[in-house]
């Protein structure tokens, strides 16, 4: 099955920079076997620059969006709570809250619902970030997921603008630094290590 990552031949992960903005890397992304996009990612719109396939989509209850039919939902359990919020999103819609408002319900294809482990993101964190950061980013677990599953890794939309700001290809969020300040992810430290793998040969990493 397309569940299957064992069948991943190539897989492209799309993180959500600005850095996409004007790329034209739709239909590269696209000829990819699986395309990981992960939280509050749009295609519509941005077709030219991001493409339009999603296998899988990577979030955590404060991300989370409605997916469309056949597209795998990959939880990324940073808090216990996120497994709970889950499983209530798909029955009583009871959890409405983390540390901020949630999506009580969401739309997705229950049956292609895959969570990472827990301690897959333990592990990045401890060997590969070595704890810089208080946890990895969404996307810096994603692509290292795909690293340990599949054969061939491309990696798109990584990156901060010029003056350091976590911007997305859809908006202009002019004050998205915070993770800089608050030191909840290291942007800086991800993207030395992705620039490393890149050297290295073990993906391929788009700018
Ligand atoms: O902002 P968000 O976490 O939704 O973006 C998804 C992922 O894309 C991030 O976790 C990060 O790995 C990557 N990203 C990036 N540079 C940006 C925005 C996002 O590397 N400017």
């Amino acid at each position: 099955t397309a569940q299957d990552f064992s069948q991943c031949g190539t897989c492209a992960v799309v993180g959500n920079s600005g850095r996409l903005k004007g790329s034209k890397y739709g239909k590269k992304i696209d000829s990819h076997h699986f395309v990981l996009r992960m939280n509050t990612a749009q295609t519509a719109g941005f077709e030219e620059d991001v493409g339009t396939r999603t296998t899988h989509h990577f979030m955590y209850p404060e991300s989370a969006v409605n997916l469309h039919a056949g597209v795998h939902l990959v939880l990324v359990p940073f808090k216990p709570l996120d497994l709970k919020w889950l499983a209530s999103a798909f029955s009583s819609g009871e959890i409405k809250r983390t540390y901020q408002r949630v999506k009580p319900f969401i739309e997705a294809d229950k049956s292609k619902v895959l969570i990472l482990n827990p301690a897959f993101l333990k592990y990045i964190h401890d060997k590969w970030m070595k704890r810089f950061g208080r946890y990895p980013s969404t996307g810096f677990a994603s692509l290292l997921f795909a690293i340990h599953t599949c054969k061939q890794v491309s990696a798109f939309g990584f990156g901060a603008d010029s003056r350091g700001n976590w911007h997305h290809y859809w908006e202009k969020n002019r004050y998205a630094g915070a993770f800089r300040r608050t030191g909840v992810h290291n942007a800086t430290f991800e993207l030395a290590l992705i620039e490393k793998l890149a050297v290295e040969g073990r993906i391929s990493f788009y700018k």
